[in-house]
């Protein structure tokens, strides 16, 4: 079997979590641990009064920095929103689109996350796209129809020759702060269903390029087996990328 051609990508979620002094000391003591670990890219999202401070302590490191939202246009009355020229003006360069925790507590819809995308991919922002079933639709066997749901949606109108950055993360989301990670073979089955959908979507030449990442409960001792899967190019963390010790383990253990 070939092997996997596409690097590795490592993305810290830190939700709403953190201070700036906080998120700066973190940085400080994660590269020295991280440096020797080049064969995968580091992104952290952090919540926007966050950016400028990680922005700054990052410039001059192989460390990218992504929102965890956006909205999807350039300007406007839309109080407590940030825009993309916002995040671009701070130097960040990814984006988190639909996070489920946006789905479930703020009324993100399969249409708001294309908007989203498609925006994010006129600005020069790479999209790092959410999709994942919930505990009910995996056990009424709905996994495939909701994961080809979100992804076609999310891909609706997007032109294949300006989806290159796109990246999509694959969180169940049964798997989400509960501990509970999805069996290698679980995550490698979805991620496989994904890609088919960007064949479909887009074309077979993206489906093979995009990079498909597993969130939901890595921890440092699982990494190394879901990172060995054909189809998982990566992982998105939560509550093992608050603590620098912890998330520069899994960066090093994604190597596979
Ligand atoms: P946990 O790693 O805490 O399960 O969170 C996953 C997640 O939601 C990352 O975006």
């Amino acid at each position: 079997m070939p092997t996997n051609p596409r690097k590795k990508l490592i993305a810290a979620n830190w939700k709403m979590y953190k201070t700036p002094d906080e998120a700066v000391a973190f940085i400080k003591a994660f590269l020295p641990l991280a440096a020797p670990h080049s064969h995968a890219e580091v992104v952290l999202c952090a919540s926007p009064t966050l950016l400028p401070a990680v922005v700054d302590v990052a410039r001059h490191h192989p460390i990218r920095v992504a929102a965890q939202d956006m909205h999807w246009l350039d300007q406007g009355a839309y109080t407590g929103e940030t825009s993309p020229l916002m995040l671009m003006a701070l130097g960040v360069t990814h984006v988190l689109i639909g996070h489920s925790e946006r789905r479930q507590y703020f009324n993100e819809t399969d249409e708001s996350v294309n908007l989203k995308l498609k925006s994010a991919l006129a600005h020069g922002l790479i999209p790092i796209v959410c999709v994942g079933e919930l505990l009910a639709e995996r056990e009424a066997n709905q996994t495939a129809e909701v994961l080809e749901r979100q992804t076609s949606i999310a891909l609706s109108g997007i032109d294949p020759a300006a989806a290159a950055p796109l990246v999509i993360a694959y969180e169940p989301v049964w798997a989400i702060g509960t501990g509970r990670t999805a069996t290698p073979e679980i995550a490698n089955e979805a991620h496989n269903i994904i890609r088919a959908q960007i064949a479909k979507s887009l074309s077979p030449a993206l489906a093979a390029s995009t990079r498909i990442l597993y969130g939901g409960s890595v921890k440092p001792d699982n990494t190394a087996t879901l990172c060995a899967c054909r189809d998982i190019d990566g992982a998105l963390v939560g509550g093992a990328s608050l603590d620098p010790v912890s998330f520069a383990k899994i960066v090093a253990n994604s190597a596979a």
